[in-house]
């Protein structure tokens, strides 16, 4: 596939809380990089997910697929295998470097997923698989919003998330560094707010090894039918 010279730089947000999750993922970066990669094989339900995703993007038209916390790049590259022109990014310089050498076909960029550099509906297709739960719960509309900002009328986006169980969300001592898990008809709300449509949602139950029930969640702008 041919890969683009993407019209941005993506610059990294500098506050002390988004330097904090980067410092904290490059520190644990080449044991995350270890355990996850391969885990989709083991997670049909995931990858229908997206598999539905990449689907809905191809059908649309193709165009650039952005992992926005692409951590090591696994994610990025399905997408490239699901025949998708994806690329990642992430805060931390750690993975970007890891996902660099594991897939140099890929482009990957270091910086913040707020996207300060992509113009307005640049993107075909966001994914943010377990990116968003490290950002104080008040700060994800405004992400939301972003990743509306420089999708394209009728692109995609996909979340991936810890789901709170009926509860309200919570933060849990996450692994690496404080996350959260939601309520997904929260998060489907707020998205609803910054201007998407949901085309469907997944609650998977937890698998070995996990702790908690997984949301996923399945959005398109407005502009073409889902
Ligand atoms: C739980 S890991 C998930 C990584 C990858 N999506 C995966 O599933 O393998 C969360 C990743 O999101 C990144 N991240 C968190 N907040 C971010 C932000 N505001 N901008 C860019 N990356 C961010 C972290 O650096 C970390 O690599």
């Amino acid at each position: 596939m041919t890969r683009e010279v993407l019209p941005c730089s993506f610059v990294a947000d500098s506050s002390p809380h988004l330097d904090a999750i980067a410092d904290a993922y490059d520190t644990v970066a080449v044991r995350y990089a270890e355990l996850t990669r391969g885990a989709l094989d083991a997670l049909p339900l995931d990858r229908a997910v997206l598999a539905a995703f990449a689907e809905l993007v191809r059908t649309a038209g193709g165009g650039l697929v952005a992992d926005m916390g692409c951590g090591p790049g696994r994610l990025t590259a399905h997408l490239r295998d699901l025949g998708l022109e994806a690329f990642g990014v992430d805060l931390s310089p750690v993975m970007i470097d890891l996902a660099r050498a594991a897939y140099p076909d890929l482009r990957f960029e270091v910086g913040s997923m707020h996207a300060p550099g992509l113009a307005d509906g640049r993107l075909r297709g966001i994914v943010s698989w377990y990116s968003l739960i490290h950002l104080p719960p008040p700060e994800v509309s405004s992400y939301l919003a972003g990743f509306r900002r420089v999708l394209a009328p009728g692109g995609h986006l996909l979340l991936a998330f810890f789901e709170s169980g009926g509860g309200p969300v919570a933060a849990f001592d996450h692994k690496v560094t404080t996350a959260h898990r939601w309520p997904i008809d929260d998060l489907a709300g707020l998205a609803g707010e910054a201007g998407f449509v949901e085309v469907g949602r997944m609650l998977r139950e937890p698998c070995e090894g996990e702790r908690f029930r997984r949301g996923r969640l399945l959005m398109r702008t407005g502009g073409h039918p889902g």
